[in-house]
């Protein structure tokens, strides 16, 4: 087999027709709302490489440690040949996880960016001239279809990017997971964890004004896609905590009464003053609550590890009984 192959599972032209339909839904609702996914255009994926490196945005460190200080008893646990990585972007975290596990062959990294896929392959193989990967285009909220790659399997979904999701959507999300995965195989969970609210409300508002340039590029991925004439500095951007469902959201709030024209979609955004649009949210986890949501998809958490400041959590759990 080639050491490179690449399957792709989203059509072509599934991304805009979403994009047109998230906005068509989540700009006419009341409160506004899309999804965070939309950020992710090259520019946002530039500023989210920049907030890692942000001195307040403590989880890319914290998870890193943890990897860092654990890779090897990851390998030696799971005896993976198999590294699935949902969300895989660079694979700039997994380069550290693929050079312990001594005995893995394949990778599959499943991402919706074609171009990231194929640049950290192209990476990852000068390194590991071993290894196959079998790149997946794909949404992975829209089930999975793994190649049929040889076990053990160790998936991992890191950056605590679960956290986008709300926990009705990570129950279906959970499930999808483990019906992929066998007796022997293994979930690699990065979930960022309930801390103080200076520190949380800090990381999603930097003082330099990344993060602020990355919620307000939603809207320059939209005057691009469906030509739109928002314009990003009629918007502030807000962070808050919400201390009872326990996650960050960010939002995006109408400086003034404005009207938002989308020609691709016939579409006239009224927006009142102080009018806020939520553009994410970051659930931030505890171990009890993310024990519970394992065992109610099928799995068994059998490892649980924090940096040593214990702000970030990895989490290691193998399939308990049939498929639910
Ligand atoms: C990539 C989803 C893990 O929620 O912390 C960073 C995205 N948003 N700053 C997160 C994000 C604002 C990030 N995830």
């Amino acid at each position: 087999m080639s050491p490179f192959a690449l399957t792709r599972t989203l059509p072509l032209d599934a991304t805009a027709a979403a994009l047109r339909a998230d906005v068509a839904t989540g700009l006419t609702r009341s409160p506004k709302e899309l999804p965070p996914k939309w950020f992710y255009d090259a520019r946002g994926s530039e500023l989210f490489d920049e907030i890692t490196l942000l001195p307040e945005y403590y989880p890319t460190r914290a998870e890193r440690e943890i990897l860092v200080t654990r890779a090897d008893e990851i390998a030696a646990v799971t005896g993976v040949r198999t590294l699935v990585e949902l969300g895989s972007g660079s694979s700039d975290k997994t380069r550290h996880l693929i050079g312990a596990l001594t005995a893995l062959d394949h990778y599959v990294p499943v991402d919706v960016s074609e171009s990231a896929l194929t640049g950290a392959a192209g990476t990852l193989l000068a390194g590991h001239p071993a290894l196959t990967v079998h790149a997946l285009v794909a949404d992975f909220q829209y089930g999975l279809s793994l190649p049929g790659t040889p076990g053990p399997r160790l998936l991992a979904f890191l950056g605590g990017t679960i956290g986008n999701l709300r926990p009705a959507e990570r129950a279906v999300f959970l499930a999808a997971v483990r019906a992929e995965l066998a007796p022997g195989d293994a979930l690699l969970l990065g979930t960022d964890l309930v801390k103080d609210e200076r520190t949380l409300v800090a990381a999603y508002d930097d003082a330099a004004g990344v993060t602020a340039a990355f919620n307000k590029n939603v809207l320059s991925v939209i005057n691009r896609e469906l030509e739109a004439d928002f314009d990003p500095d009629d918007f502030d951007h807000v962070a808050l905590w919400d201390a009872e469902r326990e996650w960050i959201e960010m939002r995006l709030r109408a400086r003034t009464a404005l009207v938002a024209k989308v020609p691709a979609l016939d579409l006239a955004v009224h927006f009142a003053a102080g009018e806020e649009l939520r553009t994410e949210i970051s659930a931030k986890f505890r171990r009890e609550g993310v024990r519970k949501e394992l065992a109610a998809a099928g799995f068994e958490l059998s490892r649980w590890w924090t940096d040593e400041a214990g702000r970030f959590a990895l989490s290691l759990s193998v399939p308990a009984g049939p498929p639910v």
